[in-house]
């Protein structure tokens, strides 16, 4: 039955949202030197953002008629930066996997949930790109023969 399976799938995506606000809280205590002014209130933004997305899965998952799961996915941890973004960027790649397994398992018809997780799907994407961003595995692409350079007199 697509239900069962949508509140499976969506509690999944719970169990990840749980595990994102204990890794982004414990990656904001442990960051340490000069990247601890910029990254301890980064890291407990995103803590803060999967707490609501965590709180939108359990109020959903109860209006779908499912029991919401209390059991954080695996958590990663380290106390090297880069490590934690990747970390990070692993665990949001995963949530945002499940999240399109959850759309997939809406019935056609089902517009409305379908359109709730779309703006989920996209919410998740934004957490991707800037995380690539961060770990440098997405940079702009340039052109050599565009760039024109400006010589210094
Ligand atoms: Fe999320």
């Amino acid at each position: 039955m697509a239900r069962a399976e949508l509140v499976e799938n969506l509690n999944k995506a719970l169990s990840l949202e749980l595990a994102g606000v204990i890794q982004y809280s414990q990656h904001s205590y442990l960051v340490t030197g000069t990247d601890r002014e910029v990254y301890k209130k980064w890291f407990r933004d995103q803590a803060e953002e999967a707490q609501d997305h965590a709180e939108v899965l359990g109020d959903k998952i109860v209006a779908l008629g499912g029991i919401p799961g209390v059991e954080p996915a695996m958590i990663r941890q380290s106390i090297d930066l880069k490590e934690m973004l990747k970390q990070d960027l692993e665990l949001e790649r995963e949530a945002i996997a499940i999240y399109m397994a959850a759309w997939a398992s809406c019935d056609d018809n089902d517009l409305p949930q379908k359109f709730w997780l779309e703006g989920q799907i996209s919410d998740e994407q934004m957490h991707i790109e800037e995380l690539e961003k961060l770990t440098s595995e997405r940079t702009a692409k340039v052109n050599s023969e565009r760039i024109i350079l400006r010589e210094v007199s």
